[in-house]
């Protein structure tokens, strides 16, 4: 028995998240686009160009339902990630998917911009039914500039009011004697030239002002979608790495937040690799790599499309199937090989983002994103510390395969 099966078998299921080197088994997330149109003007993203006028050729709900349940045979512990556009101006397909989660057992996650969460009603609502974690998307802590970069003015404010009412009602139901509502309420940050150096401010806004469970780091990639001249990423995506991951630092100790070498490795080593790039108003379309290679999402995403085209990414660089039948899913998964062969030597930007990179940035994982679950959740337990002792020294990084 090599050292590593020693280690896995010391240590709960939960702490093996730690280990990414974990062969594929069963997909974990599948990713379900509801639609494409978006009600923000956001400099870095193309979704409020699109348009869902052909929504007849979309997935349809009994679709959507076919492949939630495909999903869950392969893995009932799995979680299901809505994406849009703004999947919010869709309620009735944002409900049917979280609501068919719920009564499957799988979990439901969402990121949204906020701007339809204007009342307790909604955000009553959204516990109840809702995705188990929302995440809330921040530009940052200070309005102007999250109104500059999400192009239209006041939607700080619809945000931080978002976030507000869900954690009102989370409190409200809890103090009710209601069975507590446990919907983890997050801030995705995107993180940029602008707002690099305000990360402690940032995340004492989220943490401390609004209250919100989480703060998420998002850094920039090239624009989401189609965008031929990307000059919001060729001028803002410049970061100093240094000063970065000492902001990153500070913040960790601040805030208790449990942050992994591995991943803030990964963090310079992206950044690092934009830097000098000279194509980069290319977006997506240029040739730049990063240096090393970050991402496990063929080893456990299923992204499906508005029109029900499965991948192992969000790239259509990568062959996709369309999924029509019963069984497709599964069969999807298994007859894609070839794809994951492909994507290993995959070095695009994407890698750092949280849907695909390999390492957890904490040291405390959400349970539905480790590769499997124990079914009863423990503390922190012996394996754990073993492991977070691990992740100071070189032992991460080899298990991580950086
Ligand atoms: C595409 S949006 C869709 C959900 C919702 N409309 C929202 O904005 O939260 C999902 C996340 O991607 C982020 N995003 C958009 N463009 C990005 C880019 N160029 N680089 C990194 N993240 C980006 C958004 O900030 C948001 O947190
Ligand atoms: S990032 Fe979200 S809110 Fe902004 S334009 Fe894209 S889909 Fe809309």
């Amino acid at each position: 028995m090599g050292i590593l099966d020693a280690i896995r078998r010391l240590l709960p299921l939960e702490d093996v998240a730690l280990v990414p080197d974990a062969p594929p088994g069963v997909p974990r997330f599948l990713f379900l686009q509801v639609n494409k149109r978006c009600n923000l003007r956001c400099l870095h993203c193309s979704f409020w160009h699109e348009k869902d006028t052909d929504r007849a050729n979309y997935l349809d709900a009994a679709g959507k339902q076919r492949l939630m349940g495909e999903f869950h045979a392969l893995n009932p512990r799995g979680a299901v990630v809505i994406c849009g556009g703004e999947s919010m101006l869709d309620l009735e397909d944002y409900f049917g998917i979280s609501k068919e989660c719920r009564s499957l057992g799988l979990t439901c996650v969402s990121v949204i911009n906020g701007t339809r969460v204007r009342n307790a009603e909604m955000a009553d609502r959204l516990l109840r039914e809702g995705p188990h974690e929302i995440s809330v998307s921040l530009n940052s802590h200070r309005p102007s500039l999250h109104d500059e970069t999400r192009g239209v003015r006041g939607s700080f404010d619809k945000a931080v009011q978002a976030l507000r009412l869900l954690l009102d009602a989370r409190a409200r139901q809890a103090a009710a004697g209601m069975d507590a509502p446990k919907t983890r309420i997050y801030v995705m940050g995107l993180i940029f030239n602008d707002n690099y150096r305000e990360l402690e401010d940032f995340y004492d806004f989220v943490l401390n002002d609004v209250g919100a469970d989480k703060l998420k780091l998002n850094f920039l990639q090239p624009s989401f979608g189609d965008t031929e001249v990307d000059h919001f990423f060729a001028e803002r995506h410049r970061m100093e790495p240094n000063e970065l991951v000492s902001a990153i630092r500070r913040c960790d100790a601040r805030f208790g937040l449990g942050l992994t070498e591995a991943w803030i490795g990964n963090v310079r080593m992206y950044v690092e690799s934009l830097q000098g790039a000279n194509d980069l108003v290319r977006g997506w379309g240029a040739d730049t790599r990063t240096r090393d290679h970050i991402c496990n999402t063929y080893e456990r995403n299923i992204m499906v499309d508005h029109y029900g085209v499965a991948r192992l990414c969000f790239s259509t660089e990568f062959r996709g199937v369309k999924l029509e039948q019963s069984g497709d899913l599964a069969r999807f998964w298994r007859e894609t090989d070839d794809v994951r062969e492909q994507m290993r030597q995959c070095n695009r930007f994407c890698g750092i983002s949280h849907s695909v990179r390999r390492v957890s940035a904490t040291t405390t994982p959400a349970a539905y994103s480790l590769p499997e679950r124990s079914p009863t959740p423990t503390g922190v337990s012996a394996g754990r510390r073993i492991l977070l002792s691990l992740s100071q020294g070189r032992w991460t990084s080899r298990l991580a395969g950086n």
